[in-house]
């Protein structure tokens, strides 16, 4: 150890890329904190320490050293990328911590890994908290949107300190205690698949502004902008009118029209959309907003489609002011929808993990810091509050009168976009979603009717108890049954 490094830290940061030198910076601004450092390569450790020596950072060369200018209990946040960087990070703090002390991830990483990595470190008696941090690089900075997990033992600790960094929305910090073990990660995902639908949703109203409506990026730019100060108003129409302001310094064309239309992704979409199918809880929408991303990328099959017939239709635009109006209806109760699916998964992987998750104070920690950020979440706070079991968000007075309000609009513009051969994916099936919710009968009794006939998987009949079959091969009576296991 050097000689700075009698000097103590009561929180450190293990991995000095962008997010978590910008983390450690963040850290270090606030009143009561000092901050140990520590990366694999040394030179980042310096750059940072070198740029930034208003943090007074406590650097340290080895992990030896940095786990020794921690005071007790000592508290690390592991910033490096998910996967096997941070296995082996927790596994070289596990060694050296000691009972008490708390490791935090605060890394993207998968729910089901934060479960298994807490299993073993808690094991050890050493507290293991995967902690969702949204708000890119500047959140990290200036205030982020903090979703831990962990023992509730452990928050006591780590709850001061993050909430020293956290963004504020409302007067309150951006940080809750999710639940335990890999609650914070899973609410995480979660709040990723929303950012990925709410995406794709505002991507749609662009598409649709322009290809039926004609206007030019720098015109929708404006309607954003507009859109902005009423109820839609949200971080991601925010950057969305910024970004269509943008002309190309190189060909002086809109940004919009230079960048290559195929959609990256790291994964946490994916994972919703997969943790969400195992719970069996429908999220339509962040589903096609997943999937719409992987059709862009399909360059080789899009290319190969040149010939496939187009809309024969134009979608008649009267009143450009009443269509703007009815986008932006469009929009808004497709994000109601959206998020309305992204809690039901947070209340769907609650109960299987047996996580007591508040879903009020999750929506007001995404207020502010994180990239969903937007007024409408206080609305969401508001319906739990309301009531806090509320079945679906769709059910509160706030969001039924909301929709009731668009629901024409919404279904114009998803006929007119089918008729116009615009495809709206999470628009459309936003919609279907909430007719399906509201449908007094549906189609679901005759797919019962077809898996009955062809696997014998058995039904429930509308007026009697017990389980039924029908003899489809015979004389097509039908008999009580076991309930199907197949
Ligand atoms: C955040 C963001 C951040 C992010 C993801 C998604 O909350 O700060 O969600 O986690 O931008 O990496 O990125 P992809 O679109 O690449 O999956």
């Amino acid at each position: 150890m050097t000689e700075l490094q009698t000097a103590k830290a009561n929180i450190g940061v293990v991995g000095l890329a962008v997010m978590g030198s910008n983390l450690a910076r963040n850290l270090a601004s606030r009143e009561g904190n000092s901050v140990a450092v520590y990366n694999r390569s040394p030179e980042r450790t310096e750059l940072l320490t070198s740029e930034h020596p208003e943090a007074n950072f406590i650097a340290s060369t080895t992990i030896d050293d940095f786990v020794a200018s921690l005071t007790k209990p000592r508290t690390a946040i592991i910033m490096v990328q998910a996967g096997k960087g941070t296995d082996a990070v927790i596994s070289q703090l596990a060694e050296r911590f000691e009972p008490g002390d708390i490791i935090v991830d605060g890394g993207n990483a998968l729910f089901t890994d934060t479960l298994r990595r807490e299993k073993d470190v808690s094991a050890k008696g050493i507290h293991f908290v995967g902690a969702g941090i949204s708000g890119g690089e500047e959140g990290a900075l200036k205030g982020p949107s903090i979703m831990p997990g962990g023992s509730a033992e452990s928050y006591k600790t780590l709850g001061p300190i993050l909430s020293s960094i956290a963004a504020i929305a409302e007067g309150e910090p951006c940080v809750t205690h999710v639940g335990t073990d890999g609650a914070g990660h899973f609410v995480k995902m979660i709040h990723n698949g929303i950012e990925y639908a709410d995406m794709q949703l505002i991507a749609e109203a662009y598409d649709i502004l322009r290809h039926a409506g004609g206007f030019t990026p720098a015109e929708i730019a404006d309607i954003f902008t507009e859109w902005n100060k009423g109820e839609l108003e949200s971080f991601l129409i925010e950057i969305t009118a910024e970004i269509l302001k943008q002309v190309d310094a190189k060909t002086g064309k809109p940004f919009v029209d230079v960048v290559l239309d195929q959609a990256g992704s790291k994964g946490t979409g994916v994972w919703t959309v997969q943790t969400a199918l195992n719970l069996g809880t429908p999220v339509s929408g962040i589903a096609e907003a997943v999937f719409a991303r992987s059709l862009s990328s399909q360059a080789e099959q899009r290319s190969g489609a040149g010939n496939l017939a187009a809309a024969t239709k134009q979608w008649p635009i009267e009143d450009r002011a009443a269509f703007v109006e009815d986008v932006r209806r469009a929009l808004y109760a497709s994000k109601i929808v959206a998020y309305a699916q992204g809690f039901d998964a947070i209340r769907a992987g609650a109960a299987e993990y047996n996580w007591n998750i508040d879903l009020g104070a999750v929506s007001k920690i995404w207020r502010g810091g994180c990239i969903i950020r937007a007024q409408f979440l206080n609305r969401i706070a508001d319906a739990y509050a309301t009531n806090p079991n509320l079945l679906s968000l769709l059910f509160d007075g706030y969001f039924v009168e909301a929709v009731t309000r668009s629901v024409d609009a919404w279904r114009s513009v998803v006929a007119h976009s089918a008729l116009a051969g615009i495809p709206v994916p999470a628009f459309g099936s936003s919609l279907s979603y909430y007719d399906g919710l509201r449908s007094p009968r549906l189609p679901a009794a005759l797919v019962q009717g077809q898996r009955d006939f062809f696997g014998a998987h058995t039904y429930k009949r509308v007026d009697l108890p017990g389980t039924f079959h029908t003899l489809w091969s015979g004389d097509r009576t039908e008999v009580e049954a076991e309930p199907s296991t197949h």
